[in-house]
């Protein structure tokens, strides 16, 4: 498929060979994308050749296979730059995910700028890996935490955002697309506010990578952290970028091989970007096979996907608003790919029990933001979450699945 052609569902579908199988004697109806995505055959193709054909260390042999590995290593690492427009490869430094990702700027850039009475902003509605690298941050450096609120809907207020910047602020800390909501945040906006007052923005992109093309230079974002296997590709493996001039400057993340260029017991001399941050012996398969997941999303075109998946978000969203005794969590404006909610009387971990009978896969429970669910009160949620392999019958499956679900706790 190119970029375009119409978006066609049913040829996407049969790039991912897990969509085939059954679960409880029923089609799985896979609708937990935002815990992690399925991989097309395309990316298990280049696992499996990896391993078989080429696997060696990378940036240590002088061998054929060390070489080749190197090649698709490094291949990956210009893809992935292209994917987000970073500027230069060596912006992108190869992570074990989000979390990962947030980590280092919270040791690093943190470590070195957050000191003792100096405040990081999140929000809300940030993901417990959003969160807690800051609260331990704040917590060693004696500084403060402050909190973006949102509206009922689960929007930023930015009126609140910008008065919570000050001199003290050293880093905003913000999530792109909300996982538990779907809210997709004014990310441009956030990043010119920060700016104005000299302050760098990290966006936790783990939800938006793939639902929307990201450009980083455009965003002028400073850090922007995501996982491979949200984007079809392996568990294991995610991205940090961050402006040059930003990671130059900081210190590195963990000690070890390739991250040197040169040790002795008095000194070391640390290796230049991107291998300054990537200590050890990567996750060379899974970069290979992020690629690869780069190549697929960029051969069915990441916008034509999102307007698919939005006209599939406004039909689950018009079936679910007419379900009764079922409330939205998470009403945006601007808003991709989740559908969060509760059923009158239903624990939620019931509602999935119940929906796994019938072969529909969704998530429950707090979703890692203890916190905003705290904001709404509520003790967990039901959450359908979309990708460009779902369809309306599957969304129809859901309902259906949710009307059954009232039928068994009315008995
Ligand atoms: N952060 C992932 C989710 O929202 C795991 O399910």
């Amino acid at each position: 498929m190119t970029s375009n052609k119409p978006f066609d569902v049913e040829a996407v579908r049969k790039d991912f060979p897990i969509l085939n199988r059954e679960v409880q004697g029923n089609p799985l109806v896979y609708l937990d994308s935002a815990a992690t995505s399925q991989k097309p055959q395309s990316v298990i193709d280049t696992l499996v050749r990896y391993y078989t054909e080429i696997n060696a260390n990378v940036h240590r042999g002088v061998h054929t296979l060390s070489q080749e590995a190197t090649d698709e290593y490094e291949g990956a690492r210009i893809k992935l730059r292209k994917l987000i427009n970073a500027k230069e490869d060596a912006e992108i430094i190869f992570t074990r995910g989000t979390t990962e990702g947030i980590n280092l700027v919270a040791q690093t850039f943190g470590a070195q700028h957050v000191g003792e009475g100096d405040e990081v902003i999140i929000s809300n509605m940030e993901h417990h890996s959003n969160v807690v690298p800051w609260q331990m941050l704040c917590d060693e450096r004696g500084a403060h935490l402050r909190v973006v609120p949102i509206n009922d809907d689960g929007e930023l207020l930015m009126d609140e955002y910008e008065k919570l910047i000050n001199p003290r602020t050293k880093l905003v800390s913000i999530v792109h697309l909300s996982n538990a909501l779907g809210t997709i945040n004014p990310a441009k906006d956030v990043v010119a506010i920060a700016h104005q007052h000299g302050v760098p923005v990290l966006l936790d992109g783990a939800q938006s990578i793939p639902h929307m093309p990201v450009d980083v230079q455009d965003l002028d974002c400073d850090f922007y952290a995501f996982s491979g296997h949200k984007l079809f590709g392996p568990t294991g493996i995610g991205v940090l970028y961050g402006k040059r001039e930003l990671l130059e400057a900081m210190p590195p993340f963990q000690g070890g091989g390739d991250m040197i260029k040169s040790v002795t017991f008095e000194k070391t001399l640390y290796n230049d970007l991107p291998y300054k941050f990537e200590a050890g012996t990567p996750h060379i398969a899974g970069v290979i096979g992020l690629g690869a997941a780069v190549d697929y999303v960029n051969a069915i075109g990441l916008e034509n996907a999102a307007a698919y998946e939005h006209e599939l978000l406004k039909y689950g969203t018009e079936q679910l608003e007419a379900i009764e005794g079922l409330r939205l969590i998470g009403t945006a404006q601007n808003k991709s790919s989740v559908l969060s909610f509760l059923l009158e009387g239903i624990h939620p971990h019931d509602i999935g029990t119940v929906l796994d009978t019938q072969g529909i896969a969704i998530r429950t429970g707090h979703h890692c933001t203890q916190p905003l669910m705290q904001r709404f009160q509520i003790p967990a949620t039901a959450r359908a979450s979309l990708a460009f392999y779902n369809t309306k019958a599957e969304i129809d499956a859901l309902v259906e699945g949710i009307h059954k679900t009232f039928e068994v706790f009315s008995l």
